[in-house]
């Protein structure tokens, strides 16, 4: 299939174009570089090798996504593109709503015009909030969340089932991330945050690397393993073959809309992602315990049988090779995206 991947030039973006070449799909990236980096593509063609088709172009933009399908014949929509940072969004919610919604509802509207129907959504595990228990499953109900980010992909996911029940034929798969982690193995492709990383993975291997002095753990008096916060780490490659899955199982599904959470089922806390670290760079990551971040929970995780029951997908990747590709990835990359290549 064609598959047009919005934010393709972004972290999960990229790994799952990848993903898509590696499994005979032709992946078309449309993306604005808010938050990803021109230099992702070279590196996507160097790994895939083959040229990757991109658009730059405003999702927001009714006329700019009705001349992006007028020019490329799409089979499927993977919609990956939006605003991300929960922090941010608690001070800047109309341009995370506005960004979000707006993008998704050009997106749908222009695939309604132009008969596409298959459509993989990158939602968060974020959309259960706080009042259900890990292991979190798929119909866990109400859906709410505590900021603005995470209401965005409550409100997409009931626009979209909205959506799915009034066009005939359409398909649509709700993908719950839990906490995407890693890079991939060639070292090329990675998660290029910008300034101060907000996640921890990303913030340990800046420290790791000597870019930041020390992490600081976000509350050890959970009732956890250990006290830090417990979270479903999955690797990006993982991730990114769960979006291959659901689009290939897309035409098979007996029902217009299905969310599919994409995590291990393992829950790990900082600190033991702190000391796998350690052991996957050989470098001592030092760490103050801080105050409990505002928002968070102590544990996360998914039940993830629903995934592998009708996707036929499971994580395989451990927390140790979650490690090494990250290292590798921020070894190569000391400045990200904008690192030069070797020769
Ligand atoms: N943490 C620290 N120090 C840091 C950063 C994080 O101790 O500098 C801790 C947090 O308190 C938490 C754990 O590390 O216990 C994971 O935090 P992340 O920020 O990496 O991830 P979250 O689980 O908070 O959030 C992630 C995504 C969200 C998504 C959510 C869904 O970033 O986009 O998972 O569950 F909504």
């Amino acid at each position: 299939m064609r598959v047009l991947v919005t934010g393709g030039a972004g972290y999960v973006g990229s790994h799952t174009v990848l993903a898509l070449v590696e499994a005979g799909h032709t992946p078309v990236i449309a993306d604005n570089f808010s938050n990803s980096s021109r230099g992702v593509l070279e590196r996507l063609e160097l790994v895939a090798g083959v040229p990757i088709e991109c658009h730059e172009a405003e999702l927001t933009d009714v006329e700019a996504t009705e001349r992006l399908f007028r020019v490329e014949p799409i089979d499927a929509v993977i919609h990956c593109a939006g605003l991300k940072a929960v922090g941010e969004s608690v001070s800047a919610p109309l341009e995370y709503y506005r960004n979000n919604l707006v993008s998704t509802l050009t997106v749908a509207d222009v695939m309604a015009r132009h008969g596409v129907r298959r459509l993989v959504f990158s939602s968060s595990a974020t959309v259960y909030g706080a009042s259900h228990a890990s292991p979190l499953g798929e119909d866990s109900w109400p859906l709410e969340s505590s900021n603005p980010y995470g209401q965005t992909k409550v409100i997409i996911e009931r626009m979209l089932t909205d959506i799915a029940a009034a066009h005939v034929g359409w398909k649509v798969a709700l993908l719950r991330y839990f906490n995407p982690v890693g890079a991939h193995s060639s070292g090329l492709i990675g998660e290029d945050p910008r300034g101060i990383p907000n996640n921890l993975m990303p913030f340990i291997a800046q420290v790791a690397v000597g870019r930041r002095d020390r992490l600081t753990v976000h509350g050890d008096d959970y009732e956890t393993i250990d006290g830090t916060g417990e979270r479903d780490y999955i690797h990006v490659v993982d991730l990114a073959a769960g979006h291959v899955a659901a689009l290939d199982h897309l035409d098979a599904m007996t029902t217009d809309v299905r969310a599919f959470n994409l995590g291990t089922g393992a829950s790990t806390s900082v600190l033991q992602l702190v000391r796998a670290y350690e052991r996957a760079s050989g470098r001592t990551v030092p760490y103050t315990v801080g105050p409990r971040r505002d928002g968070d929970l102590a544990v996360a995780y998914a039940d993830p049988s629903r995934a592998r029951a009708e996707l036929g997908w499971m994580a395989t990747r451990s927390i140790d090779e979650m490690c090494a590709d990250s290292w590798r990835w921020q070894q190569n990359n000391p400045s990200g995206m904008s690192s030069r290549l070797a020769n």
